[in-house]
């Protein structure tokens, strides 16, 4: 079987691959970077090199052989890109796409709307499909490092609100799964971590892996908006945080699934391990 994948150098695709070569596959890579795709995979993958903004004839060349792709799209018009790639791969043979998308998608916040219009554009270019309905990632937690770092505090709109993020390598397991079985074809995979907690929660918990107090601090949504705009910029991804932020603190977002034990046969790794692997970027 010959795989694709798309997003291959970034938080999630990368474990996918990784895994794929894990099993004995050499799956390709369509990159915008051929450095970063060597740096990662060395020669243990094949390189396309293209940009989904503008792919021309790279995308179909990538997609000469293919059984099936991992797809990973981002912003507000990730539909665009969905569309291409799924109508590409009908047109080219391939059997089965699977799209990481956000467990959003049935809550309607934050970027769910982006991935809702992402996996109409996949059903209706006809080809075989999985959806990732993943929760929130605990490698978001890396956006605290800073102000942990430097003051000791992590400051959220959250309040006491919980969610059950999860662990990336549990959305690539079951993406590589997906990918290779074809057990789930045509279904959208809600997948969770083993308990939502709240920030609070979680900063203690960061606190313990580093083995130094970190205080959680409230703050507003208006005050959550700046801050994300100073990185983010003004528009539609930090309006989309800021809305899930606020859900989480509603109440609407504290999900639990039993997904990725029922998929990987195995427990979601809990957030006390991630933070335990990661304690460097935190001290
Ligand atoms: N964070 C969360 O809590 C969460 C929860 C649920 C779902 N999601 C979804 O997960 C996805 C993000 O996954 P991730 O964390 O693995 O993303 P990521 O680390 O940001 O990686 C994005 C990948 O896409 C590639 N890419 C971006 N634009 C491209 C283009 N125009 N052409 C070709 N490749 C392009 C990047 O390549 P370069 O290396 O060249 O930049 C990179 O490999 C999004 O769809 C997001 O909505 C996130």
């Amino acid at each position: 079987m010959k795989y694709l994948v798309i997003g291959a150098t970034g938080n999630i695709g990368a474990r996918v691959v990784q895994r794929l070569i894990n099993a004995g596959a050499r799956p390709s890579v369509f990159v915008r970077s051929t450095k970063r795709a060597k740096a990662l995979f060395c020669d243990q993958v094949d390189i396309h090199v293209g940009d989904l903004e503008n792919p021309g004839p790279s995308l179909g060349r990538a997609l000469v052989g293919v059984d099936g792709i991992f797809l990973v799209t981002d912003g507000l018009d990730l539909e665009k890109r969905d569309r291409a790639v799924s109508f590409a791969a009908n047109r080219a043979g391939v059997r089965h796409v699977v799209k990481l998308s956000t467990l959003d998608v049935r809550t309607g916040i934050g970027t769910g709307p982006w991935h809702a219009r992402g996996e109409n554009a996949v059903r209706e270019s006809g080809v075989a499909f999985t959806f990732i309905q993943a929760a929130g990632f605990m490698s978001n937690a890396f956006g605290w490092s800073e102000s942990i770092r430097r003051e000791g505090v992590l400051r959220s709109s959250t309040g006491g609100g919980k969610i059950a993020f999860i662990h990336p390598d549990d959305i690539a397991a079951v993406a590589t799964a997906s990918l290779t079985t074809r057990d789930y074809d045509g279904q959208a995979l809600v997948i969770t971590g083993p308990e939502a907690l709240s920030y609070g929660e979680m900063t203690d918990t960061i606190g313990r892996a580093i083995g130094k107090p970190v205080r959680f601090e409230e703050i507003t949504d208006g005050q959550a908006y700046a801050r994300t705009v100073e990185w983010a910029g003004k528009g539609a991804y930090a309006d989309a945080l800021v809305d899930i932020w606020r859900a989480v603190r509603e109440g609407r977002l504290d999900t639990v699934t039993d997904g990725v034990k029922q998929i990987t046969g195995r427990e979601p790794i809990p957030f006390d391990q991630w933070a335990t692997e990661n304690t460097a970027s935190f001290q």
